[in-house]
């Protein structure tokens, strides 16, 4: 795949949400499949920086995205750097890492951050780490190696959107009703 590829051009996401998740090189279809519903409930724009370790037809990341999987907003990058490339300009990359120097919970996050979250395998090599404008660690019980990553993506990304008043206001159907 070249360079960065726009994909669903037209999802069903409010343009006023800047924020973005970044997924490198995930390697875990479901997770990804879970990362991207969990993009479009909430109303952020994704950016996949490629090589995956599945296929994009896989029906594994089908199943765990369903039919969300229309409604992101989603940006397919070939490389790390062609996502530097597509992404100059925009606002922080804030890495998620359980290397980090920062609890998530402390830090001021802002509506236009993107949140990276590294590869189930083996997080981000270090010229990703040293790129990021921050990177934070969700602090877990002594002795635990790691969280799932899209619970961790989960975590912090209800942490930013909420400080940033940016969480979606409308309830579910079936709690509305
Ligand atoms: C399974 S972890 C990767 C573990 C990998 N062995 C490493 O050393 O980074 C996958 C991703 O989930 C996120 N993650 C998991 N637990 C985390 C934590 N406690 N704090 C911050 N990020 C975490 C990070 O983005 C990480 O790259």
């Amino acid at each position: 795949m070249p360079g960065s590829v726009p994909c669903n051009p037209t999802p069903n996401r409010p343009v006023f949400f800047p924020m973005r998740l970044a997924l490198f090189e995930p390697d875990i279809p479901q997770n990804t499949g879970a990362m991207l519903r969990l993009a479009a409930c909430l109303g952020v724009g994704v950016d996949l920086i490629e090589p995956c370790g599945f296929v994009w037809s896989d029906r594994r990341l089908r199943r765990a995205g369903m039919d969300y999987l229309a409604g992101v907003e989603l940006a397919r990058h070939a490389s790390w750097p062609a996502y530097r490339e597509a992404q100059a300009g925009r606002g922080r990359l804030v890495l998620l890492t359980t290397a980090g120097d920062t609890p998530y919970a402390d830090f001021a996050f802002r509506a236009d951050d993107t949140l990276m979250v590294g590869r189930e395998s083996a997080g981000v090599p270090a010229a990703v780490h040293a790129a990021a404008d921050a990177r934070l660690v969700i602090p877990m019980v002594a002795g635990r190696r790691s969280l799932n990553v899209a619970l961790a993506a989960a975590i912090v990304l209800g942490e930013a959107l909420r400080q940033t008043g940016r969480l979606p206001q409308t309830l579910p159907l079936s709690a509305a009703s």
